[in-house]
């Protein structure tokens, strides 16, 4: 996201979610449990650049969300574009019950 925006406009990241993380963490972020983990707030979007390079590599193996065993695969989500990337990111870190700052998508692109 740059610049301002219009009040009563969707995050530009929101069509981002709907699109590829809607379907496994759901549109209120809540999850699937046992299957996909839940979007509030933990220690992986607390952190930024774990953040950034869970959507560039995926995320697979054992993790524990919020006193919860998941042991799945998130695919890697590196053909989205670095604006996208911080997009979803940040409209992440602001939904679900999260309040935390944005991310830029020069961020995303040092990353990368
Ligand atoms: C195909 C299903 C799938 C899609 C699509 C997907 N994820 Fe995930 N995601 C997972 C799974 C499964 C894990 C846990 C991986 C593990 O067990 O190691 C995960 C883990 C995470 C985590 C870290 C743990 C947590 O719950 O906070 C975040 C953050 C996350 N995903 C965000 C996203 C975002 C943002 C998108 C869209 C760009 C997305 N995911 C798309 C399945 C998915």
């Amino acid at each position: 996201m740059t610049g301002t925006q219009a009040l009563g406009e969707p995050h530009p990241g929101k069509a981002v979610y709907q699109k590829y993380c809607l379907t496994c963490h759901q549109s209120d972020g809540s999850g699937v449990p046992g299957m996909f983990p839940p979007l509030s707030p933990n220690e992986w979007i607390a952190d930024k650049d774990k953040m950034i390079e869970l959507m560039l590599n995926g995320q697979s193996g054992e993790i524990t969300v919020n006193g919860e065993v998941y042991n799945s695969l998130m695919p890697a989500h590196d053909f989205l574009s670095d604006e996208q990337i911080a997009d979803v990111i940040s409209y992440v870190r602001m939904s679900f019950g999260n309040d935390l700052e944005a991310v830029s998508q020069e961020e995303v692109a040092a990353a990368r």
